[in-house]
């Protein structure tokens, strides 16, 4: 099976590419991207699906947590992303109560991240407490991708990064959370931190596409924070990561070696450095008969050569 469009294709995808990929059986691979350089490496590899997460907080801005992201931060990010990735779908997180509190509100700021952002779809949490929210901006024409399951928003609610859906209480709720969110006219649903059988029976159960994140190989697609994929921090990596790359690593040999070659004076060395015509030179430092004492003002209190 593929994992996804050749990178050869260059028009960029829309949720109806996503819906195909799904149609067809073939597991979505989808990245979170915070910046250009990586997203024109994500686009290069073929990802299909790029999310500016409001994980930016914590894994780009230093935040203790996604609460703290702004609107204004989400756009910079989003509009970075779309530069970078020429063929992906950009889904743009909709941070901490740009959404919810309003339809209007809700609707303007996903209006934002689609038109000034660039992003072609949005992504917003909760299931069916956001359902309304949800069948708002779908109705005006933006694609909304759900998040349910662990909602790192509601992070201070529900007390933790804990496993979601673990008793028949709240697993009948993460069905309808799944229900609601499909029934509101999402194009996917991201599910965050639930045991992979309850994953994958909610997969069974839609007929849009899960995106897992900590919940098992059963879903339709998988997301990872690119950060934890290539291993750029050496703090905590979550259990459901994978290092793909150890990139903190590589990049601290990389600065400790350049550091060393520029205490050692072998940085630059002669590959990286730019020579000029050495009579050209003379000419500007005063060591040709042009600069005679009498033209003395040509030299703008330059201190010349033949002044040292
Ligand atoms: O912000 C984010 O990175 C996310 C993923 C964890 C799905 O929402």
């Amino acid at each position: 099976m593929s994992s996804g469009p050749s990178p050869e294709q260059t028009a960029r995808l829309t949720i109806a590419s996503i819906a195909r990929l799904y149609a067809a059986g073939e597991r979505i691979a989808m990245l979170t991207a915070y910046d250009y350089p990586t997203a024109r490496t994500l686009d290069a590899a073929g990802i299909p699906m790029l999310l500016v997460g409001d994980s930016l907080g914590q894994v780009i801005l230093g935040y203790d947590s996604t609460v703290r992201v702004t609107m204004t931060e989400m756009l910079h990010h989003t509009k970075a992303v779309v530069r970078g990735a020429k063929r992906a779908l950009v889904v743009a997180d909709m941070p901490f109560l740009s959404y919810g509190v309003t339809p209007e509100a809700s609707l303007e700021n996903a209006g934002q991240l689609m038109s000034e952002g660039g992003a072609g779809a949005v992504k917003l949490e909760g299931g069916e407490r956001s359902a309304r929210t949800i069948e708002t901006i779908v109705r005006a024409g933006i694609p909304v991708m759900g998040h349910i399951g662990l909602t790192p928003q509601s992070i201070h609610q529900l007390g933790g990064h804990r496993v979601q859906g673990k008793t028949r209480e709240a697993g009948r709720q993460l069905l309808a959370d799944a229900l609601a969110v499909q029934q509101a006219g999402a194009f996917a649903v991201v599910l965050e931190l639930v045991p992979e059988q309850l994953a994958a029976a909610v997969t069974d159960r839609l007929r849009i596409p899960t995106i897992g994140i900590g919940a098992g190989a059963g879903c339709s697609g998988q997301v990872q924070v690119v950060t934890d994929l290539l291993g750029m921090s050496d703090e905590f990596t979550p259990k459901h990561a994978r290092h793909y790359a150890e990139l903190f690593t590589i990049v601290k040999s990389a600065a400790e070696a350049y550091r060393a070659d520029v205490a050692a004076g072998t940085f630059p060395g002669p590959a990286e450095s730019i020579r000029m015509d050495a009579g050209t030179l003379d000419e500007i430092l005063g060591r040709t008969a042009l600069d005679r004492p009498e033209m003395v003002e040509v030299s703008r209190g330059i201190p010349l050569d033949r002044d040292l």
